[in-house]
């Protein structure tokens, strides 16, 4: 674990109520191994690093981030997919960190996810009936069932005639609604969605985001959105938490975080969307690749390629000591906007291309 103290300011984000789903402290560290008789651990892989963050019922929080950043990893913490190194996942009031696979099993239903490529996740030998239709086929009644996955079908804007098909049988946006409707039919209370358009065309991308902003309405769906595209979150999140090298170091409101950035590395990614935080802004291009995650910069690991650390300091080869040796804490710059910056930008202020050596 980093050096990072307890959030302060976690319950700030939202007072009075309480969290679907609490993630407190959450790392996962892969280690990597090798040897084939004897599996010695030569080093880990940093995929997730005190993560802390909540989900309120009834609301989109968006989890945003470049490729590696840790997003999958932590939908797959949350979910119990894979053991966490450190750190609690408490889900409907219920601490589950510590949960076996069958003190999991009846919140299995609670919490779906719905994945970018439907294809892989749809079993090709089974008809669109069997598929959305096997959490109900326990409960016997072949008619039933046919008519609740119609009635199913229908709601996700797939043609309940279409019952017998098989998955390949429907182009990509129709086997997504295939998934949302699995997804949907165990009546779950949290939906992780990772990366459930970025395989689709955008005009189809509107249409599935519009699908599951209507279910979620309908159903009362709280929803983790997963995806590394800021302009894809905006519309359908009320939160975003944007990641880096496995830290969360922002969450704020989906208006505050466009339109008042306060992490650098968020303003830089918001500087790169075209339709971004309105005219004048300039597009601000990070100086070299992200680091990696087996040995990530000490201190803040946005250090190295932070520009207002170099506005700080004045120079494009220093950074102030504080960002390179203490990991800062994500701690309320505004009310209910936090950003983990020991420099966190000022309303308006804009980020200077630092000129690289
Ligand atoms: N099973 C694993 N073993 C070792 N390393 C892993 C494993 N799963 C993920 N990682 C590593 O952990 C880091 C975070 O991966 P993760 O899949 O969570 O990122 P992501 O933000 O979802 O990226 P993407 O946008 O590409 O889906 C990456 O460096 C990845 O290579
Ligand atoms: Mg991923």
């Amino acid at each position: 674990m980093s050096q990072l103290a307890e959030p302060r300011t976690m319950t700030a984000e939202r007072p009075g109520g309480d969290a679907l789903v609490s993630v407190r402290n959450l790392t996962k560290r892969f280690p990597i191994t090798r040897g084939i008789i004897f599996q010695r651990e030569i080093a880990r892989v940093h995929a997730v690093e005190d993560v802390s963050f909540d989900i309120f019922p009834g609301e989109t929080l968006g989890l945003v981030g470049e490729s590696g950043s840790g997003k999958s990893t932590t939908a797959r913490l949350i979910t119990k997919l894979i053991d966490a190194t450190s750190g609690s996942v408490v889900f409907d009031g219920q601490e589950i960190t510590g949960y076996s696979r069958r003190q999991m099993r009846p919140l299995r239903r609670e919490m779906q996810m719905i994945f970018q490529d439907p294809y892989s996740s749809l079993n090709p030998r089974q008809t669109v009936g069997q598929i959305i239709g096997s959490p109900y086929a326990i409960q016997g009644g072949e008619r039933n069932v046919r008519r609740r996955v119609q009635e199913l079908m229908n709601r996700v804007g797939l043609n309940p005639e279409h019952f017998n098909r098989y998955p390949h049988e429907f182009s990509g946006g129709q086997r997504q609604r295939i998934g949302v409707a699995r997804a949907l039919a165990l009546s779950p209370k949290l939906i992780i969605c990772d990366e459930p358009v970025s395989a689709l065309d955008v005009s189809i991308q509107a249409q599935i985001l519009n699908l599951l902003e209507g279910l979620q309405q309908d159903f009362n769906l709280t929803y983790l959105f997963i995806s590394h595209d800021l302009s894809v979150v905006r519309h359908i999140s009320d939160r975003i938490a944007v990641m880096y090298l496995g830290h969360v170091v922002e969450v704020g409101s989906a208006e505050e975080l466009y339109e008042n950035p306060k992490h650098p590395y968020t303003a830089s990614l918001l500087s790169a969307v075209p339709q971004g935080t309105g005219g004048g802004h300039h597009r601000v291009v990070l100086a070299g690749d992200v680091p990696s995650p087996i040995d990530p910069p000490p201190g803040c690991v946005f250090h190295t390629r932070c520009p207002k650390a170099r506005m700080v300091s004045g120079s494009p080869d220093e950074v102030p000591e504080n960002c390179r040796t203490e990991f800062p804490p994500l701690g309320e710059v505004e009310p209910r906007h936090l950003a983990a910056c020991w420099y966190p930008l000022k309303a308006g202020e804009e980020l200077r291309q630092a000129a690289h050596r």
